[in-house]
């Protein structure tokens, strides 16, 4: 390390619960790493400053603009200083901002606003995004990619694609949930005052489906909800090659061997679903599934698919509370494109 390396400090992503703030320690390194400004890291230290949590990087080059913008759509760091220390002394420090756009999309109040139980934490999901991202030959891409949670829940990871400027498509087989968050979307873009328009379809012993036409800040916004079963993916939203995938698989299911049914039964849909070259990031409770299982499973279940398993793609383990101690990420890429091939 030489004095004359750029030292880049990055604010720790406040959190109002010590849990999710020890995640947020966990998970900042990793993440940065994934990125594009990962090759330049040649050493990583946390440190206070000003009392404030921040993750100080050694890096080996001043990074370019293409580089630097990936840092505004970091989950678990929020806030980039250049770091200089104009007179040698350690203490004597000087921060410059760095300026970057957020991307552009809808408000991210549509992500944080709502509360219900088993929400996936927002941030956490945040960070879904990116590692699928990240993994995926389209990090470069133009926006909007088209971004698919098989399991949507309450539709935190379609909220999520829709604030940072991408399409979002999500199935979840509890109607309640899909209706709710329907009519959550509808209020929220009524009260924000943003032009939507909204289709509402059956589909014969299929399910129920909702397509949102937003008016984003670039161009229309697509956010289709689907009521049905994830195994059902092709025909509930036929058509749709996603470039990402991202889903938190479910807890508080007694036996493993539920969640295997669910990848062995629903992966095979997902990744024939899924562009070549794109990319999937799937959370899932690792206290009960080992990611050695978890790997062989996925292996089996989507052979075009090859699942990321080195250094800092397998070091994304973490606690969420007290039941569910070890919750992992499970990434992947569909085999087909090369690095640099775009949509
Ligand atoms: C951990 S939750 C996802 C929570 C979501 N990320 C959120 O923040 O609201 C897992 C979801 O998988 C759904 N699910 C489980 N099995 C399914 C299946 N076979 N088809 C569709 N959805 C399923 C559950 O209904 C549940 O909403």
């Amino acid at each position: 390390m030489s004095e004359d390396q750029p030292r880049l400090a990055c604010l720790l992503t406040p959190q109002r619960n010590t849990q999710y703030a020890d995640l947020v320690a966990q998970l900042a390194l990793p993440e940065l790493q994934m990125s594009p400004l990962g090759a330049l890291i040649v050493h990583a230290e946390t440190r206070a400053i000003a009392g404030l949590p921040f993750l100080v990087l050694t890096l080996s080059q001043t990074p370019s603009d293409e580089q630097l913008v990936h840092l505004g759509e970091l989950s678990m760091t929020r806030g980039f200083f250049w770091l200089d220390h104009p007179t040698g002394e350690a203490r004597d420090m000087v921060l410059r901002p760095i300026h970057i756009a957020p991307p552009r999309g809808l408000p991210d109040g549509l992500l944080y606003a709502r509360r219900y139980k088993g929400k996936t934490n927002e941030d956490l999901t945040r960070f879904l995004l990116n590692v699928a991202r990240f993994a995926s030959n389209f990090v470069q891409a133009p926006r909007p990619l088209d971004v698919l949670d098989p399991l949507c829940g309450g539709g935190t990871s379609l909220f999520a694609a829709l604030s940072a400027g991408h399409n979002a498509y999500g199935i979840d087989h509890a109607r309640r949930d899909v209706e709710s968050t329907a009519s959550f979307l509808r209020q929220f873009l009524i009260q924000a005052g943003i032009r939507h328009q909204i289709r509402e379809e059956r589909l014969r012993q299929l399910g129920r489906r909702w397509t949102f036409t937003i008016e984003g800040p670039d161009g229309p916004l697509t956010c289709v909800l689907a009521h049905g079963d994830t195994r059902a993916a092709g025909d509930l939203l036929s058509g749709l090659r996603p470039h990402l995938i991202v889903g938190d698989l479910p807890y508080g299911i007694q036996h493993k061997g539920a969640v295997l049914d669910l990848l062995t039964s629903g992966l095979p849909v997902w990744a024939r679903m899924l562009r070549p070259g794109g990319g999937l990031a799937l959370a899932w409770d690792a206290t009960r599934l080992p990611r050695e299982e978890m790997l062989a499973a996925a292996l089996q279940a989507a052979p075009d698919m090859e699942f990321l398993d080195t250094a800092p793609w397998n070091d994304l383990t973490h606690a969420v509370d007290r039941v569910i101690k070890r919750r992992d990420v499970l990434t992947g890429r569909r085999r087909g494109l090369q690095a640099d091939d775009r949509r």
